[in-house]
């Protein structure tokens, strides 16, 4: 097979090594994802010799000015426009077996292709002049293209033991392209597992948000839950596995909800953290479980008790601890606020509640309570759903009218002081918190001139006078 690269880009690496005397290859997830016809902004080239000067002579016929060099791991990088192309030189690599550190020597081209991770991340495209184009394959990773398989090029265990990552990469791969992992490879991933422990939950993190971003990814969490790794890293998910069944009255599997629920959510949005939201949605349920004679199962507070666990998880997986776990922690508490609404009248006031405490994640949150819905009695979820249809109409109606979402009160704690000549103490707090609650209940419009009429009568109802206007 031949690949045509008229790109300026690779005409300048094939030049530039020709200038250097050396060879050069384009290998990696750039030729797997060109065949595969998928997108690709990273490039990474192997050149047998010095990838560092490599990259320097492409850099000066480029015109860029600009070489990254990580001298230590004998790789280079350079930008062009929004396409990163990292270089190195061929590797021959054995790793150290209690770490990831590998012991680096130069190597062939065939010495790189064994060292990487599957058959359809080791080919080759050759940068030379007399054989421009052609693709270099030496473990038959073409033919697993076309048949859809992710297989290593060595021995699995040797491959996965050089980097367990690669366990939950092979995983990644299969989940995000639909692809199957070859029987051998993922009888491997099982038996060598527990090794997975020496890698950093920095590398394991990114693998697992591909696969929280791939089109269904209850394909590679299921993975990797029946190979054992899911255990190893994200204990909490599965506690939420298994079903009881206690005077013939059952409980769902809430795995396999949460699983369906992550699904529903990835058919409408591409938002990596609105797919946490719904993994997590119900993760206080196996600390809330209950069983008593008149109710069957409860799981009160759930969503109390899972917002709680929100932060612990992120922090142990090395998630961001910034406004995206604030989301995540806010989804999971409101989760249940839409369903709720549909169970009664929905009352404008319920209405008001609920756009003030979701704000401008109230799309989201209407999107992960629908989502929510796996029951099978159809009956049940045409219901819901029309219910729902009601609720956002509402949502859109009080909205238009009383501009809730971004509500900030129009009377502020430093003008209630002011006006009452009082200091910061609880009265300001409780005058505050009753005028929120009035707009939020209809009692008072939520303008300046009525919030404050209505200031004045509650202020008076505590012996509270005004001072000056
Ligand atoms: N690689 C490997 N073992 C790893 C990681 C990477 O052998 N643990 C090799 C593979 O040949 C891979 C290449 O390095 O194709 C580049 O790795 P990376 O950029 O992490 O992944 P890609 O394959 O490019 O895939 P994606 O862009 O989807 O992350």
């Amino acid at each position: 097979m031949r690949i045509n690269l008229e790109d300026k880009i690779f005409e300048t690496i094939s030049l530039a090594a020709v200038e250097l005397n050396i060879k050069a290859f384009v290998v990696g997830g750039f030729v797997r994802d060109s065949i595969i016809g998928r997108n690709s902004k990273d490039i990474d080239i192997v050149a047998v010799g010095s990838g560092i000067e490599l990259a320097r002579t492409v850099a000066k016929l480029l015109g860029i000015k600009k070489v990254a060099v990580f001298k230590t791991y004998g790789t280079a990088q350079i930008n062009v426009g929004d396409v990163d192309i990292e270089f190195v030189g061929a590797r021959k690599e054995s790793y150290d077996r209690n770490s990831r550190k590998p012991i680096v020597e130069n190597g062939s081209l065939s010495d790189d292709q064994l060292r990487r991770d599957f058959t359809i991340n080791a080919l080759a495209i050759s940068l030379s002049k007399e054989d421009y184009g052609l693709v270099l394959d030496p473990f038959n990773g073409l033919s697993d293209i076309e048949n859809r398989i992710i297989r290593t090029p060595l021995e699995p265990g040797i491959t996965f033991s050089d980097d367990p990552l690669r366990m939950i990469r092979a995983i990644r791969f299969a989940s995000q392209l639909g692809f199957e992992i070859y029987d051998e490879t993922y009888k491997a991933i099982s038996v060598n597992a527990e090794r997975l422990k020496i890698v950093s939950s920095e590398r394991i993190i990114d693998e697992f948000n591909k696969i929280l971003l791939s089109p269904k990814p209850s394909v590679g969490i299921e993975m990797l839950e029946e190979t054992g790794l899911l255990e190893l890293f994200f204990p909490q998910l599965i506690h939420l596995k298994g079903v009881e069944n206690v005077e013939g009255k059952m409980h769902k599997d809430n795995f396999a909800h949460t699983l369906q629920v992550v699904d529903q959510i990835s058919l409408i949005s591409f938002d990596l953290w609105l797919r946490w939201s719904a993994l997590l949605h119900d993760i206080g349920k196996p600390a809330t479980k209950h069983f008593n004679k008149e109710n069957g199962w409860t799981f009160h507070g759930h969503e109390v008790v899972g917002a709680k666990m929100v932060e612990e998880i992120f922090r142990k997986l090395r998630l961001p601890l910034n406004e995206k776990l604030k989301y995540v922690q806010k989804m999971v508490n409101l989760h249940l606020r839409p369903i709720a609404l549909v169970h009664e009248v929905v009352t404008d006031s319920a209405v008001r509640r609920l756009l003030f405490e979701a704000g401008e994640n109230i799309e989201d949150l209407m999107q992960l309570a629908e989502a929510d819905i796996t029951s099978k009695n159809e009956k049940k979820v045409k219901l819901y759903l029309s219910n729902f249809k009601l609720v956002r109409k509402k949502l859109k109606e009080v909205e238009e009218k009383d501009r809730i979402r971004n509500m900030q009160p129009p009377v502020t704690g430093e003008e209630i002081m002011h006006i009452f000549n009082l200091p910061p103490c609880k009265i300001v707090g409780d005058l505050k918190n009753e005028i929120k609650d009035a707009i939020l209940d209809g009692l008072v419009a939520n303008e300046r001139e009525a919030v404050l009429q209505y200031l004045f009568q509650i202020a008076r109802d505590k012996g509270i006078e005004p001072v000056t206007i």
